[in-house]
């Protein structure tokens, strides 16, 4: 692979958050942190300083520079703002839980014959945190989407103030825990790509190919 990061220092989040109900229960999702871990190696590859600050998941580690492990969204903002000053390029692969418990319990919620009502209130945004950071890096987000792709990732790329967006389809067997993968690139400015269905570590070495790109491009226009 074309050494397209060399130099840069690259922070990535990866796999699913698990926000804790009480010590045997939590409220997870679907990702397997394949595509993150993917997307990961392909910074390695491409020759960047890469940290990969991970949630829960079980896939074989990729070469990164440095991968802390975390479980929760808060614990994984937290380490994400602690690597976050010296960095180049920030990617937001992770499927951060929006909410969680408002409380959880010290001891194992017992079942006491009738419906439990969960509270849950609202993570903070680890993506939008970053790219509101006054000397912001080049911000990536990622879009999960089981409808309306284009229309809500634009949302989001506008909302969050992103440098790009990596829209994908998800839900049916797609986007989570699989091998392929197909993404759909927004960028400001309007312009957009496609990049096909295919295995998630090729698909991350294009992805990664598109953000130098982009990144360069932007450097050469503010000198
Ligand atoms: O892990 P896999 O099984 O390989 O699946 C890959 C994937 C489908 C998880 C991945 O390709 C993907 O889409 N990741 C983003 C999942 C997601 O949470 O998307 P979202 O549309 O809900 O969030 C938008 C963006 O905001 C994401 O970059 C997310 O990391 C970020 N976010 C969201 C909520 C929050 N509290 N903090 C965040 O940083």
């Amino acid at each position: 692979m074309n050494k397209v990061l060399q130099g840069k220092t690259v922070v990535i989040t990866a796999g699913p958050t698990y926000e804790d109900m009480d010590p045997v229960r939590f409220l997870g999702n679907r990702s397997s942190g394949r595509m993150g871990f993917a997307v990961a190696q392909a910074a390695a590859d491409a020759g960047a300083d890469t940290t990969l600050v991970a949630g829960p998941c079980q896939q074989e580690c990729p070469t990164v520079t440095q991968r802390i492990n975390v479980r929760s969204a808060l614990e994984m903002r937290e380490q994400v703002m602690l690597h976050i000053d010296d960095c180049d390029i920030f990617i937001g692969c992770a499927a951060v839980a929006d909410y969680r418990p408002a409380e959880t319990s010290e001891t194992k919620i017992k079942k006491d014959g009738g419906d439990l009502t969960l509270r849950l209130i609202q993570n903070p945004d680890i993506l939008a945190g970053v790219a509101a950071l006054p000397n912001r890096p080049f911000t990536v987000g990622f879009a999960a989407e089981t409808n309306d792709i284009e229309k809500h990732a634009l949302r989001k790329l506008r909302n969050k103030n992103l440098h790009m967006i990596a829209a994908n389809q998800v839900g049916n067997g797609r986007g989570f825990d699989c091998n392929d993968n197909a993404l759909l690139l927004l960028y400001p400015d309007g312009r957009q790509q496609s990049l096909p269905c295919q295995a998630k570590c090729s698909l991350a070495c294009r992805l990664v190919d598109e953000i130098a790109a982009e990144y360069k491009r932007l450097q050469q226009q503010h000198t």
